[in-house]
């Protein structure tokens, strides 16, 4: 068989060990050859692709980004792509299509694999929204990223009696804050899920400071906004892509807290640090298991579908399951980090 693999969205930790995993399962395993499209669809669409062998993977498991390139790719010559999948397919003689992306490539993965084309989605993405997946590779290593910048935020603001607030990523869903809140401590957690009283968190800052403790650390999601009446805050705007471009819900924040507390507040907003760097153990593992099920999956003839964890298992869910919602932070997680404000 030839299999064509591209990742396409914003990139994440973990992409390469997927392709790496590809290339050695269909290589290795099947006898396969596999070929990258450069830059997401973009490379399917001009014709920009390698051939990928072991060697063009080797040493590749450990890097952050992606050896293939990415790219966010307008809605229009999505449908160009749509409408041409047979002949894509003919043209490349490719079997099958492996896209590695979030929720707008497995949208489009979905709309060339209703247009004919065999694909198997693999989905990616730091904030851990796709739904029909209990986890996202690259979620784990932004965690991690985030709850040691608040471990180390927390002395330096001890040391200045601040109120640190720490912008993560995270528009439509507060998995990275509430994870990363809750294994760094923050005092204060705000999702895009909830709306939250900027009275409340003052309350909470100045008990804190009564009781002796002279710091406090925020931790909010960028998409995270103040309840109606409750701060001055205006939405952002959106982009060309369709993505909402935040104002800066750290900086207004932490400016806001300023005036109401009378103490000295600092933003710190995280943004792509977290995509950035070497994936953890944990999204090596899951990325190069979906990598070996996307494989098996073609093998299979198991298209239209995505690779999905569910609780400890690798199986595959329609396409058409995954990108209808977005996962979200349910009400039952919130109540159990305390401090989601
Ligand atoms: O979807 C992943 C994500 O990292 C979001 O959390 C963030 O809002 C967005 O990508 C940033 O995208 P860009 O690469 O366009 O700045």
């Amino acid at each position: 068989m030839r299999i064509g693999v591209l990742t396409a969205g914003g990139d994440c930790p973990g992409l390469n060990a997927v392709i790496r995993s590809v290339v050695h399962r269909a290589v290795t395993g099947h006898g396969d050859e596999v070929i990258g499209f450069e830059d997401g669809f973009k490379g399917l669409l001009d014709g920009h692709y390698r051939p990928l062998d072991l060697d063009s993977v080797s040493g590749i498991l450990a890097r952050g980004g992606t050896i293939l390139g990415s790219a966010r790719l307008e809605r229009g010559r999505l449908r160009e792509a749509a409408e041409s999948a047979d002949e894509l397919g003919r043209k490349y003689g490719i079997d099958a299509l492996i896209p590695i992306g979030g929720e707008g490539t497995l949208t489009a993965a979905r709309m060339l694999s209703d247009a004919g084309m065999p694909v198997v989605g693999v989905p990616k993405t730091i904030d851990n929204d796709i739904s029909s997946t209990d986890r996202t590779f690259g979620f784990d290593t932004a965690v991690m990223v985030a709850t040691e910048a608040i471990d180390r935020l927390k002395t330096t603001a001890e040391s200045h009696q601040r109120v640190m607030v720490v912008e993560v990523m995270g528009r439509h869903a507060g998995w990275i804050a509430l994870e990363s809140g809750m294994a760094g401590g923050a005092h204060g957690i705000c999702l895009p899920e909830r709306p939250f009283e900027v009275d409340s968190i003052v309350k909470m800052v100045e008990e804190r400071f009564a009781r002796g403790k002279k710091f406090a650390v925020i931790c909010v999601a960028e998409g995270a906004h103040p309840a109606e009446g409750s701060m001055h805050y205006v939405r952002g705007e959106i982009d060309q892509f369709g993505h909402e471009r935040f104002e800066g819900i750290g900086n207004h924040l932490a400016g806001e807290l300023e005036r109401r507390l009378g103490k000295e507040a600092r933003p710190v907003i995280l943004g792509h640090v977290q995509r950035g760097g070497t994936p953890t153990a944990y999204d090596r593992v899951l990325a190069t298991r979906f990598g070996w099920h996307a494989v098996e999956a073609v093998h299979n003839g198991d298209f239209g579908k995505m690779t999905s964890l569910n609780g400890t298992s690798v199986s595959m869910v329609p396409l058409a399951e995954a990108v209808t919602r977005l996962k979200t932070v349910p009400e039952n997680r919130m109540f159990e980090a305390e401090s989601v404000f």
